[in-house]
């Protein structure tokens, strides 16, 4: 299968916000929110140097082509997440997503001169990677406050 970067960033968003929803459950969450955005960003760069090695392996030619390299994405998008978390982010979180789509543009910037067509500005495509994610981020935070001032409401 050739994926169009409309797939990829379906798959993104869809990746992205079936974990932001899982973090609602996060325990993090309810002993209030430190984020150690350092801590995070220092080792956000380890879980790209493996996805990198283990996409090294894989025949430059195939890069466009997701059954390729679906299981080393998966392990990359979990790597980061497992990052955010212990540095007791949200995820997903801006910095994070900032982090994901500059490997985005490293490694399957080349697709587009491959016979795949990439379709939409790669710049509105980034944003809705983005945006929505940081929405969904954003109201599950307003979620949790709201819902520790309302305690009485949750039974
Ligand atoms: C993509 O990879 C799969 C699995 O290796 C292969 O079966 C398929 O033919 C490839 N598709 C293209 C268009 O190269
Ligand atoms: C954040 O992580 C850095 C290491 O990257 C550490 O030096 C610092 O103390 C941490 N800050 C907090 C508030 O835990
Ligand atoms: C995921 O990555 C880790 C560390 O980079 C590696 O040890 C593990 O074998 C990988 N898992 C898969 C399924 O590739
Ligand atoms: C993309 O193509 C350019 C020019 O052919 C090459 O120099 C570069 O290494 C390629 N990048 C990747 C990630 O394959």
């Amino acid at each position: 299968m050739v994926i169009p970067a409309s797939w990829l960033a379906q798959l993104f968003v869809l990746v992205l916000s079936f974990n932001g929803l899982m973090a609602i459950g996060f325990p993090g969450a309810k002993q209030g929110i430190v984020c150690n955005e350092s801590f995070m960003l220092q080792n956000l760069p380890v879980c790209g140097k493996s996805f990198e090695e283990m996409m090294y392996k894989v025949d430059s030619k195939k890069w466009c082509n997701l059954t390729e390299f679906i299981l080393y994405y998966n392990n990359f998008t979990l790597c980061t997440e497992h990052k955010a978390t212990t540095a007791r982010c949200f995820w997903p979180n801006p910095l994070a997503e900032g982090f994901i789509t500059g490997m985005h543009r490293q490694l399957f910037s080349n697709c587009t001169s491959e016979k795949v067509h990439w379709g939409d500005p790669p710049d509105k495509v980034l944003f809705t990677l983005i945006f929505i994610p940081v929405l969904l981020t954003v109201m599950m935070i307003a979620l949790v406050v709201w819902c520790s001032k309302n305690n009485d409401i949750l039974v």
